[in-house]
């Protein structure tokens, strides 16, 4: 008989490029999750951003139950009923016209960044290679992805990173309009930072980083894969700016916690991606498309995302509460269900020593890198848990306060 894997075996078996947390939940149901022991949480990190309709909706396990029965997977030599009716669902329901179809968010980054490139490459030439991105952004972890990120920790050690990347500031035109020209093929940006520190763009950024691609022909790539899929309280957070990319790429919670991703774009750019230039055994895969399509139809209707606006009020405002007593905040900011708080001076870089606590507590957050506490709970999460949660994080914040 073989025992019961423990934390400890991480460390034996795994390579050791995680340090997860000590406790090893076995079930979720909605907003809650039981560990090995059979002790009880609250989730406020959704599998960082992912498990938008929390574990285990009865929606999206009937899909996967409902198609498991049917049919897989069968590679792109065919297609298959669920990946058409989710690209028909995306393009009905964004600015796009055409979809391709991945596994996570660093695939749905690698080829938008290789379509840039390559509808560059057909219509201008091979000068016009350049690509913007911004300081402490994050697009995921091939070496593409970590190089066009703005953190550059996760692409040094590796050798030489692709040439051709230049970094612009976040949220200041001016340092774009530096770097700007014909030689540019895409502008990169999350709406809202997320790894990055919750920091959302501001209008005029985002307005203005339209009209500067649109002056020199180059392509606006929104990375949508933290802040998509409702995650903002509209289906994708482009919406609330009324500014549209040309490319826009999406994963975590279009899957619900099946891993999915999306890249999403317009029949001006598109044929770029010509057969054999770009593709992946698993992408659109049915059974993952199955999900998405539940997960998506679910999640794209005024309940839901009216529901994360309504949440991330009674979030901020008990954070605000708890603050009043702590004094560990400095802001506390967000949109929808994607709830930043930067810590106060005197707790400069202490986000992460809060979670231990708050799990011993009986709830599960997130940090958005040294000095934010991140939350990106289920959209759906009921408001009792919210509160619950919220109080057992305090319990948590006033122990690291007073040092026990
Ligand atoms: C904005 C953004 N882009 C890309 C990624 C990478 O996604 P994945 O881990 O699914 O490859 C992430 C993950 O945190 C993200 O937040």
């Amino acid at each position: 008989m073989t025992s019961r894997p423990t934390r400890a075996d991480f460390d034996q078996y795994m390579v050791p490029n995680y340090s997860p947390q000590k406790v090893i939940p076995v079930r979720g149901e909605g907003s809650r999750l039981w560990d090995q022991d059979g002790r009880e949480y609250i989730d406020f990190a959704g599998g960082i951003a992912v498990n938008a309709l929390g574990h285990c909706h009865p929606v999206l396990v009937n899909a996967l139950k409902d198609q498991a029965d049917k049919l897989w997977h069968l590679s792109n030599v065919y297609t298959n009923e669920p990946a058409l009716e989710l690209a028909r669902e995306l393009t009905e329901r964004t600015f796009a016209d055409k979809v391709y179809l991945c596994s996570s968010g660093g695939e749905a980054n690698e080829a938008a960044l290789k379509l840039a490139r390559r509808w560059a490459y057909n219509n201008h030439g091979e000068h016009k290679h350049r690509i913007i991105s911004f300081g402490q952004s994050f697009h995921g972890r091939t070496f593409f992805t970590v190089s066009v990120g703005g953190q550059p920790k996760y692409s040094q050690g590796f050798g030489p990173v692709p040439g051709g990347i230049v970094h612009a500031e976040f949220n200041n035109l001016d340092s774009v309009r530096e770097l700007i020209d014909d030689n540019t093929c895409a502008v990169m940006v999350e709406p809202i930072q997320g790894e990055g520190g919750i920091l959302p763009a501001t209008q005029e950024f985002l307005s203005g980083l339209r009209e500067l691609c649109d002056q020199h022909d180059a392509l606006l790539v929104f990375d949508e894969v933290q802040t998509g899929a409702g995650r903002t309280g509209s289906l994708y957070a482009y919406m609330d700016y009324g500014v549209s990319p040309d490319i826009l790429t999406s994963a975590k919670g279009i899957g619900g916690g099946f891993p999915v991703g999306a890249m999403l774009t317009t029949d001006r750019v598109a044929p770029a991606m010509a057969i054999g230039t770009h593709g992946s055994t698993y992408g659109g895969n049915a059974l993952a498309s199955a999900v998405a399509l539940a997960a998506v139809r679910h999640i794209d209707t005024p309940e839901v995302l009216e529901g994360a606006n309504r949440r991330f009020d009674l979030i901020r405002e008990h954070l605000e509460i708890i603050n009043r007593k702590h004094g560990v905040f400095k802001e506390i900011r967000g949109k929808g269900l994607l709830v930043g708080a930067e810590m106060a001076p005197e707790y400069e870089g202490r986000a992460k020593d809060i979670l231990p606590l708050a799990i011993e507590e009986g709830v599960m957050a997130l940090v958005a890198g040294p000095n934010v506490l991140r939350m990106a709970p289920s959209l759906v999460i009921p408001e009792e848990d919210i509160v619950e949660g919220l109080e057992r994080l305090e319990r948590a914040i006033a122990r690291m306060v007073s040092g026990q």
